[in-house]
């Protein structure tokens, strides 16, 4: 077993920040060494003090080592249509969206497509996502099978739509079981995959379906549940029409029994007090995607309210509607939409967000998020003066807040100094013209 150990400036989380200069919530190593065997974290310490032996030595020194970034919500069988123009979401979904994910029945198709988006999740420094894969089982397919060919650990699944869809694109309440549960026993579980049981949302699944899905949710509770609620006013009241009977757009959900910790929510936007508290009570996570939000005019998460009432809070670009594979592009609309709402997101907390809070989203704390003995060595290095305009706005930073700071606001893809994926580099050695 040969070890490797990365050097550099090593942060990562133990705790929510709290405060702009919450120390406790965060280990900062000036000179760190971050011990490496089988694709894990074995040791993390003072350079000085680490165990070098004949371990190969990767200097990453002046860059900053933190964990892989996570993106908790986005559509891979969108890569080819971010920027499509439209007015608002069920006009894009109808105009654009639901022709794009036709093409990937074609096996040849999602397999390129797949490759093409892990490439871009890896030059952007993100190593685990939860996607929404389309409704056709060969999509889901090409997605795990590229995640196992780079050992990632990545969530997915088949889109179930039974209505309010092209026919090509809709599949039944039995079918849709049928090659989910099919793909669950193919997928979950091998190599780093898990599976995301994912009904679109209340307009596109029937009560037959989401029947269907509750059995399918009963049958894996060890599985994600992936939807959208509550991203578009015009979305709520076509939902409500649909379920009459369900007291409110979170009650549809809540009524199919789809609710409980590791559930999924896109967008979460414009809930009432009651839906909630039915997330804080149930555990499910509302996503924060605010590149879509704003593209889509769909509204600003109100993230200081969720978090009062108890609501657990993940973060996501939402490729297509999301206009960024790049989480740092993510904190900066985020900042943004916050700031909208006179809420602050402190650079702390920022990338608290995109390690272990998004890792405790996915209820995956200890497996990765942090850069701690036993968990995956999923890591990304930073450099906080990769463009000119960076480089000039670091030599007047002093401090690490004021670092990370420019980061997330100034920083994309080419921050990105290097990833590694269970411990190899991923970055530096992908194909293609733009690697
Ligand atoms: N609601 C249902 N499907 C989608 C989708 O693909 N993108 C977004 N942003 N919202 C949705
Ligand atoms: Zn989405």
């Amino acid at each position: 077993m040969s070890m490797i150990i990365l050097r550099g400036r090593v942060l990562s989380f133990v705790s929510e920040p709290q405060a702009l200069d919450d120390a406790s919530s965060y280990r900062y190593i000036e000179d760190g060494a971050i011990s490496i065997i089988d694709g894990k974290i074995v040791a993390v310490g003072d350079f000085d003090a680490a165990a070098v032996g004949d371990a190969e030595v990767i200097d990453h020194r002046p860059h900053l080592i933190v964990p892989g970034f996570i993106d908790t919500h986005l559509h891979y069988v969108q890569s080819q249509m971010i920027a499509s123009y439209a007015g608002s979401l069920l006009e894009w979904l109808n105009t654009y969206t639901f022709v794009e994910e036709q093409k990937f029945s074609q096996q040849g198709h999602a397999t390129a497509v797949a490759s093409a988006f892990y490439d871009e999740l890896i030059r952007n420094g993100t190593t685990t996502a939860v996607a929404y894969c389309s409704s056709a089982p060969a999509s889901v397919d090409a997605y795990f099978a590229e995640a196992e060919k780079r050992n990632m650990l990545m969530i997915g699944g088949k889109v179930m739509m039974d209505r309010n869809a092209p026919e090509a694109l809709c599949d039944t309440a039995q079918s849709g079981y049928d090659d989910s549960k099919a793909l669950i026993a193919r997928w979950h579980g091998r190599g780093r995959g898990l599976y995301a049981i994912s009904p679109r949302f209340a307009i596109t699944s029937t009560p037959a379906q989401l029947r269907a899905t509750q059995a399918l949710v009963a049958e894996h509770p060890d599985c994600y549940v992936q939807t959208h609620l509550s991203e578009n006013q015009a979305e709520i009241s076509l939902s409500m029409q649909l379920y009459p009977d369900s007291s409110d757009y979170t009650g549809i959900y809540e009524d199919f029994g789809l609710l409980g910790p590791k559930t999924l929510l896109g967008h979460c936007i414009h809930l009432s007090h009651r839906e909630t508290g039915v997330l804080a009570e149930t555990g499910a996570v509302a996503v924060f995607c605010p590149t879509s939000n704003l593209f889509l005019g769909s509204g600003l998460f109100d993230r200081e309210r969720l978090c009062q009432q108890g609501v657990r809070i993940g973060l996501a670009t939402d490729i297509g509607g999301g206009t960024s594979f790049s989480m740092l592009r993510t904190l900066d609309e985020a900042y943004k939409v916050l700031q909208l709402r006179g809420q602050r997101l402190t650079p702390f907390n920022a990338f608290y967000m995109l390690t272990l809070g998004n890792a405790r989203a996915l209820s995956l704390e200890g497996t990765i998020g942090t850069i701690a003995p036993g968990c995956a060595a999923d890591l990304v290095v930073l450099d906080a003066a990769a463009t000119p305009s960076m480089a000039l706005r670091m030599a007047t930073a002093t401090r690490l807040d004021e670092e990370l700071f420019v980061l997330q606001t100034m920083g994309d893809d080419r921050s990105i100094a290097e990833v590694y994926v269970a411990g190899a580099r991923a970055k530096s050695t992908l194909g293609g013209l733009f690697a």
